[in-house]
């Protein structure tokens, strides 16, 4: 087992974060410290510089993000701001300081023109403002930090907590006899409690624990394939909810952000490196609901 160690959860109001203090209570060997936007802007540089030379980690998961993908499109400054500009600062501090960093990232950076699960070395190709500052931050942290840190891509993020697909889908299911969903849109949803569970398996791993590990970019969603709408069904499904739902083509739902038509994760990479089993995307969803 390795040594008790530090940890710091930024973003610690968001989907991801809230799964890590959730966990917190089944990590006795760690000591998580968990800041929202209000203890640390990560924007405010200064603020940001002087809280690190007045406390030490062992590891950074940088959990903090502009996660309004259409807003983001009019708001570019403020999402490059916290999506790239945030975590170029965090890297350069985790350098200078020796502090292991992990940082998540999405599959919006891909283009969504292929037909294959993406891996970690496809070519990227974001479509929105939303992805091209989430893949100037990963390229940020891969110049700054040649060693220590690791990126995971993840996609279709939901939780107990916070706004997403599945909260949506619950309220508008109560609500409506009916729903059009988007068919031609395919992905993988992730649950935010396994993506702390999997990012934690990482943390206490022998590879992540060496004094030097090469910086890495890993894939990680929960297993299996689903367009929006077998998504939307199988919320209804699980839940008992009549709402019926019919298969819509995106291009009768506009939206200001354009999204990955195709944007399924290969995961081989994590679970080979890090002996990871991960669960099928309904198990999962089925656990969120039970915890809802
Ligand atoms: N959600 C998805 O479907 C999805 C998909 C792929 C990848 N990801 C990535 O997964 C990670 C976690 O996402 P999530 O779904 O947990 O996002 P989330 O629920 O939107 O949480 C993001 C958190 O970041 C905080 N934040 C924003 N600006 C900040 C700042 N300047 N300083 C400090 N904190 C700030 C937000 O606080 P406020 O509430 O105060 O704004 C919020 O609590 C992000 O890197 C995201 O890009 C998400």
């Amino acid at each position: 087992m390795p040594k008790a160690q530090t940890i710091l959860i930024t973003g610690s109001q968001g989907q991801v974060g809230q799964s890590f203090m959730r966990l917190a209570d089944q990590c006795p060997h760690y000591s998580m410290v968990f800041v929202d936007r209000t203890k640390l802007d990560l924007c405010q540089h200064e603020q940001v510089r002087q809280y690190f030379q007045h406390n030490q980690f062992d590891l950074i998961i940088n959990c903090a993000a502009y996660t309004a993908v259409d807003k983001a499109e009019s708001d570019t400054a403020s999402a490059d701001a916290i999506n790239h500009l945030a975590v170029k600062q965090l890297a350069t501090i985790a350098k200078e300081q020796n502090v292991k960093l992990i940082h998540i990232s999405t599959d919006y950076v891909f283009n969504g023109q292929q037909y294959r699960p993406y891996i970690e070395t496809d070519p990227v190709d974001p479509q929105s403002v939303y992805g091209v500052t989430k893949l100037a931050a990963e390229q940020a942290i891969m110049q700054t930090m040649e060693n220590n840190a690791l990126i995971v891509r993840t996609s279709w993020v939901y939780s107990p907590t916070g706004s997403n697909f599945v909260k949506t889908m619950l309220k508008l299911g109560a609500e409506r006899d009916s729903l059009a969903v988007i068919y031609d849109q395919i992905g993988t949803p992730t649950y935010a409690n396994d993506l702390a569970q999997a990012i934690m398996t990482v943390a206490q791993s022998e590879e992540f624990n060496k004094a030097i590990f090469t910086t890495e970019i890993y894939h990680y969603s929960n297993e299996g394939v689903c367009s929006w709408y077998d998504f939307a069904k199988a919320i209804f499904g699980e839940s008992g909810l009549s709402c019926q739902v019919t298969p819509i083509e995106t291009k009768d739902y506009p939206t200001a952000a354009k999204r990955p038509a195709y944007s399924v994760l290969n995961k081989s990479k994590i679970k080979q490196t890090f002996n990871l089993t991960i669960p099928y995307w309904r198990e999962s969803l089925k656990m969120c609901l039970a915890e809802l």
